[in-house]
């Protein structure tokens, strides 16, 4: 095992921050976690696992060490009249690994096109986008247990996967090392079309029965026409999740705010576009219009065609994007008596 010491860990994380890591180590097989964490322990220093560095804002110099997953491979493992069993590494790239799978006809996880990151870290979050999560093409993964020193294997039902949401992100924290992710991918494809914007762009381009490769290029183009390139200017994606409330709640916000943003739940609760909260709250822009969109101080911003998304223009420090942060959050409550939650994962 070799840990480099000192490292910049501004290439190994899309936010861009100037941050180091005390030690840092790349793992390209499952059985060298094991000794990568007893390396931490002796040292009695913090360890972190990163995969693409797509969902974290570093705030600080990691003193620790941080292990880079690049555990790779696929392997069809399994497969019957109506589905193929995909077991990856935990450091395959997620889109390449989407794409892979549309080229192959399996479908289910055509929706999540264009997600930055690993297989790894996708069910830890239950990555989800344009009407469909990991969940509904997740069947187990395999992980290392750093404290009991076993692999151990995570079921569907283990994972209790929510919004955003698993056991990874909950009891789990920080106590394993997700080395491989297995998808139950179907060889007839149910299209899901359910997301308004998604059906928009599949009937402007004039697809009126899409297969899952037509699918994939609308969430692509979707995508890239409003999210930020991780590779042009720094960001995390939605750095807030999108908040629940009430009927109630949402009847009173319908009243005040007639504009506003939110969807039905099956438990009869409403999600709200949180999006739209942060780009209908915050200080008087040049025009006179009080919008969190577009906002910038210093290098740290809220991007200009989605609210939801922050943003560093280059040399932004993670306090900075933090405190920025802060504010949206105190911002939305005063004009809406909502708190937003952080997606990302702070440092
Ligand atoms: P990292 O950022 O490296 O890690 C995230 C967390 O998981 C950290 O706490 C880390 O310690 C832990 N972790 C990572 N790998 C492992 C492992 N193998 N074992 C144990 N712990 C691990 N997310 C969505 O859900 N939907 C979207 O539509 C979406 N769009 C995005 C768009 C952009 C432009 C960006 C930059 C991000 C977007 N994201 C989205 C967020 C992000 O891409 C996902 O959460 C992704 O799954 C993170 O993968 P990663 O490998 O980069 O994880
Ligand atoms: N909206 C605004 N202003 C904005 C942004 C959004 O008013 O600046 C409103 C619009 O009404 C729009 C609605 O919000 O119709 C929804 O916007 P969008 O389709 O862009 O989705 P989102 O709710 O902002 C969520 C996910 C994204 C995912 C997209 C597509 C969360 C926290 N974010 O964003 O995931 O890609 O839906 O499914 O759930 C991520 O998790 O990092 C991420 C990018």
């Amino acid at each position: 095992m070799i840990a480099s010491q000192n490292i910049s860990l501004k290439p190994h994380h899309t936010f861009g921050i100037g941050v180091q890591a005390r030690y840092f180590s790349v793992c390209s097989l499952a059985g060298g976690v094991a000794e990568l964490f007893s390396f931490a322990a002796e040292k009695n220093i913090p360890h972190l696992v990163l995969g693409g560095g797509s969902n974290v804002l570093f705030t600080k110099d990691f003193n620790g060490l941080v292990i880079k997953n690049e555990i790779k491979g696929k392997e069809q493992v399994r497969e019957d009249e109506e589905y193929v069993w995909l077991k990856a590494g935990a450091g395959e790239n997620w889109h390449q690994l989407v794409m892979y799978c549309v080229a192959q006809g399996w479908g289910g996880i055509e929706n999540l096109s264009l997600i930055p990151g690993c297989a790894g870290a996708a069910p830890i979050q239950n990555i989800g986008a344009y009407g469909v999560e990991l969940k509904e093409s997740f069947y187990e993964l395999e992980a290392w247990h750093l404290y009991d020193k076993c692999m151990v294997r995570f079921n569907h039902n283990d994972c209790r996967f929510g919004y955003r949401d698993s056991v990874f992100k909950n009891e789990y924290k920080n106590k394993l090392v997700i080395t491989s992710v297995t998808l139950r991918l179907n060889k007839h494809p149910n299209i899901n079309t359910s997301y308004q914007a998604l059906a928009l762009e599949l009937e402007k381009a004039g697809v009126t029965s899409p297969g899952i490769s037509d699918v994939a290029s609308a969430v692509i183009r979707i995508r890239s026409s409003k999210l930020p390139d991780p590779a042009v200017i720094g960001n995390a994606g939605s750095f807030f999740k999108n908040p629940s409330v009430s009927a109630v709640q949402f009847k009173a916000l319908k009243e005040q705010f007639p504009a506003i943003v939110g969807y039905l739940l099956p438990d009869g609760s409403y999600k709200l576009a949180a999006g739209w909260l942060i780009e209908h709250s915050g200080p008087e822009n040049t025009t006179g219009a009080a919008t969190w969109k577009g906002f910038r101080r210093g290098d740290a911003g809220c991007h200009e065609k989605q609210a939801l998304v922050l943003v560093n223009h280059g040399q932004a420090t993670g306090q900075e994007i933090w405190q920025l942060s802060e504010d949206i959050l105190q911002s939305v409550h005063n004009k809406f008596g909502v708190w937003l939650e952080r997606e990302v994962n702070i440092l």
